[in-house]
């Protein structure tokens, strides 16, 4: 087991660039095997769910070849419609690849995914939205098996704006006889980002992040497509809440500020002082930081769930009462137990957490998620001494070489093998 042992107490300053979006990338892997050729994505992450990805789509018969920041993807021998049980359970975007292996191969055989157990996770929008699509759907205990002779078009209305939903909808519906009408999407910079990857391969999708998204099925794809995967607004957000833990200054190149517009104000409010460019943002530490009020997750354009627990981290530091509400995941707040084991100051009755200015210590701590063993990280870089996070591979997931961005910075974090000593004091 890998743990991440961090020395805190020093400022992080400097400029990094930032990676490419986990969340925009991922259903890209998905759609990748629509046009059964090559897909070059550039600005792709390398780090642990999109090997999985990788392995997904190997297991379907492309080939999948890692550049430097750059995959190519070649679809033309993925005949392939079983995802294995194993790989499903690594991350819950595993079953976002059901729509596009329909479209292609008719048939689907997934199981229930994985990923960060943030409570009740169930499939029941992406199953009753593929049925809508002349898909059959049969459930036999946590395997999903779809068959798909003939998608077709239909008008879906989402009892929730569900962002896998949404693209599962859209993957299955590229290719189908006629249009597709998605009410209630979601509406997240990664939905727009998959329908302009669709669109250069030559699908018909329009109205990404509107209230309405429109898929017109076509007969036929480019056998060859390159597309820029757009940067990771929720790592900007790590990136920056990591200057200001740190008491630091820190430039971030490659990014969307519109992406991280409900974050940016949560920060200003705070008393942090930021500079917007026109792909850039800077944070830069003032004297006084100050609780943030309130901030209440939503579906964006709302205040993103994955963006809580770093402001969580960051109102330990604040002069003031700080208050998250929680309303996209029933068990989001697992991380603020370990923050507790290092002093945080802070109340959660159900979806309502408060925070006080808090004074902490050093301590181990253990990953439990991927956001949530990010927010330990940066706990551990705000507070003098040496701590550690255990289950690095959490935030593996979703980071690309954390430890070595921080470290630009001029963060102290080692990655290491760590094991518990046994009874005998081995
Ligand atoms: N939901 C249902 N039924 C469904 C689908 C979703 O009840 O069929 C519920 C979920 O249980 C949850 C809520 O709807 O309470 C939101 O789920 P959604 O489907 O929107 O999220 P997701 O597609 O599973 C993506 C991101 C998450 C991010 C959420 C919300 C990816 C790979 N994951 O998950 O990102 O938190 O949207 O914005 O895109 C992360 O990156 O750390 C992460 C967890």
């Amino acid at each position: 087991m890998e743990w991440y042992i961090i020395e805190g107490g020093h400022p992080l300053n400097g400029e990094i660039s930032l990676q490419g979006s986990k969340n925009a990338s991922l259903p890209q892997f998905a759609a990748s095997i629509l046009n059964r050729g090559v897909c070059v994505l550039k600005n792709c992450p390398d780090i642990a769910d999109i090997r999985t990805a990788a392995e997904i789509l190997e297991g379907l018969g492309c080939t999948v070849e890692f550049g430097k920041n750059s995959v190519k993807i070649d679809s033309s021998k993925a005949f392939g419609y079983i995802i294995n049980r194993s790989v499903m359970k690594k991350m819950r975007s595993s079953i976002v690849f059901a729509g596009s292996i329909l479209s292609v191969n008719k048939s689907a055989a997934v199981h229930y995914p994985g990923g960060c157990p943030l409570g009740e996770r169930p499939v029941n929008i992406h199953i009753d939205s593929l049925k809508k699509l002349n898909v059959k759907v049969y459930e036999i205990g946590d395997a999903i098996f779809c068959f798909a002779d003939d998608i077709a078009g239909n008008e879906i209305e989402l009892p929730f704006p569900s962002v896998g939903a949404t693209e599962n909808i859209i993957l299955a519906s590229v290719k189908c006889r006629g249009k597709t009408v998605i009410y209630n999407p979601a509406k997240e910079p990664e939905i727009t980002d998959l329908q302009n990857f669709l669109n250069a391969m030559g699908a018909d999708v329009y109205g990404a992040g509107s209230d309405k998204i429109v898929i017109n099925g076509v007969k036929r794809l480019k056998k060859y497509t390159e597309y820029t995967v757009m940067p990771d607004r929720i790592a900007a957000v790590t990136y920056l809440a990591a200057a200001g833990i740190t008491g630091g200054a820190v430039n971030i190149k490659n990014v969307r500020c519109e992406h991280i517009r409900n974050e940016l104000e949560a920060l200003k409010r705070m008393g942090f002082n930021i500079t917007e460019g026109s792909d850039s943002v800077r944070l830069e530490s003032l004297a006084e930081v100050r609780g943030f009020g309130k901030i209440e997750t939503n579906p964006y354009p709302g205040f993103p769930t994955d963006s809580q627990p770093f402001m969580c981290v960051l109102a330990s530091v604040g002069n003031g009462k700080s208050v998250i509400e929680e309303n996209i995941f029933s068990n989001r707040f697992r991380y603020v137990e370990q923050l507790k084991k290092m002093g945080l100051n802070a109340k959660t009755e159900e979806n309502r957490l408060e925070i006080e200015k808090s004074c902490l210590e050093q301590k181990i701590t253990e990953a439990e998620d991927l956001r949530g063993g990010a927010a330990l990280m940066l706990a551990h870089l705000g507070t003098k001494g040496i701590g550690v996070v255990k289950n690095t591979m959490h935030i593996d997931r979703g980071y690309e070489n954390i430890e070595g961005v921080i470290n630009k910075l001029g963060g102290k974090v080692y990655k290491l093998y760590g094991e518990e000593k046994n009874d005998k004091g081995k």
